[in-house]
Order: structure tokens, then C-alpha cells, then sequence
């Protein structure tokens, strides 16, 4: 993918804040610290766009960027950081079901877990929440260069046994230090962007001359 232009928008806490140019929106979900704001970063190669932190809890808003022109990251708040109060959990919570269950340009969700640990019983509950709405999702191991590359496929396989992937699911082992998946994701999330919510059909890979 050839990256033209790149763009922070907002950090939206509500619907209203939302972008209303209805170009389609690619969403990125995982527990906090597992990588999200580094992939979108690599994706879109540039260092530090989205912010990335060691810091777990960083992002604790909807945050868009705005790539080409013709697409948006949503880069949502992570799950699972302990040290956040059980009220704005909740209510990171509500926001993250709103969005995910009513936005009508989200296209398609960006599960990310990482690749070193088997997933969390919260990783398990959004893996069959983002099933039970039905919305497409990719799931993405990241932080794949802490692993030797022939112990990768022992992860993978309880990543996929513990989500009770189906096998035709797919399951992209990602660096962002490395930009290993890179490729790989963006030829995921390409098809994605060009149908006009994937309803039925082949999406058109043709140009017109
Ligand atoms: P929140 O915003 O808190 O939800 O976290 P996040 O999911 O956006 O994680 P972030 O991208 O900020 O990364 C968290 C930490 O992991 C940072 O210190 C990153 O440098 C590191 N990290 C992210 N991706 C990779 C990777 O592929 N490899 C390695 N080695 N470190 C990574
Ligand atoms: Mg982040």
C-alpha cells in the first residue's frame, strides 16, 4: 500500500466527534500495551503518529487517523488495564459496544493479541462478542520478534485453540519493530475498504483505464 498522506483527526469520546465524510473505517481492538497504536504506525510507516506508549492505558479514546483520504484507523482503547477505576471502565466499555455495534462505516476490526502469551479470558469474551455482532475481524499476534521464528506456529496454534478460531480464519503473525505482517495485513484490509459494506460480491480489485 502506498501511503500519500497521513493524518491525526480526533480523539473522540462520543458518537457526535465521530468524522462524517462516511469514508470507511478499519477499527484496532486489543488489551492494553499489546501493540495497537505501534501497528498502525508501521502500517502506515510513520514512527509515531499514533502514540505509543510503555505506559499501559495510553489510549483512552477513539482515536482517528485518516490515511489516503479514503480511510480511517480507529485506534480504540485497550482492554485490561488494572489501573483504571471500574466506573471509567465501564464506561471505556459502553463507548467501545456503541461504536462497534452502530457505526455504520466501520468496515472491518483488527483483533490484536500477543503472540507470547496464550489470550485472556477478556481477549476470549471480545473474540465472541466481535463474532456475536458479526463484524469481520482479523486476528493479529503481534510483537512476533520476541519469539524464535520456529516457535511462532506453537503460539498461533493456542491463540487459534483458545478464540476457537475456525480454520479458514485468518491469523497474521506481526512485528512492529520488524514489519513482518505487513504485507500480509494490508492485502487483508485492501478488499475490505472497496465494497460498499460487503454485502455480497467479489470486491473489484479492476481499475478502470
Ligand atoms: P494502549 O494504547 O495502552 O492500549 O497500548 P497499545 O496497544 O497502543 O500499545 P503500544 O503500541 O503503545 O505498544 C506498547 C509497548 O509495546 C510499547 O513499548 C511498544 O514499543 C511495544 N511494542 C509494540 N509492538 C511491538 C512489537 O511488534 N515488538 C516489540 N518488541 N515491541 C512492541
Ligand atoms: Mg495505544
Amino acid at each position: 500500500m502506498k501511503i500519500t498522506s497521513t493524518e491525526f483527526v480526533i480523539s473522540a469520546v462520543k458518537p457526535e466527534q465521530y468524522p462524517d465524510d462516511a469514508l470507511p473505517e478499519i477499527a484496532l481492538a486489543g488489551r492494553s500495551n499489546v501493540g495497537k497504536s505501534s501497528l498502525i504506525n508501521r502500517l502506515i510507516q510513520r514512527k509515531n503518529l499514533a502514540r505509543t506508549s510503555g505506559q499501559p492505558g495510553k489510549t483512552q479514546t477513539l482515536n482517528y487517523y485518516r490515511i489516503n483520504n479514503n480511510m480511517y484507523f480507529v485506534d480504540l482503547p485497550g482492554y485490561g488495564f488494572a489501573r483504571v477505576s471500574q466506573e471509567t471502565r465501564k464506561q471505556w466499555g459502553k463507548m467501545i459496544e456503541k461504536y462497534l455495534t452502530e457505526r455504520m462505516n466501520l468496515r472491518a476490526v483488527l483483533h490484536l493479541v500477543d503472540i507470547r502469551h496464550a489470550p485472556s479470558a477478556e481477549d476470549v469474551m471480545m473474540s465472541e462478542w466481535l463474532d456475536h455482532i458479526g463484524i469481520e475481524t482479523c486476528v493479529v499476534a503481534t510483537k512476533a520478534d520476541k519469539i524464535p521464528k520456529g516457535k511462532r506456529p506453537a503460539h498461533v496454534k493456542v491463540i487459534r485453540e483458545k478464540l476457537g478460531l475456525a480454520k479458514d480464519r485468518p491469523v497474521i503473525v506481526f512485528s512492529s519493530e520488524e514489519g513482518l505482517g505487513k504485507d500480509e495485513l494490508w492485502a487483508w484490509i485492501k478488499p475490505r475498504l472497496s465494497t460498499d459494506g460487503g454485502t455480497d460480491g467479489e470486491p473489484s480489485e479492476t481499475e478502470e483505464a
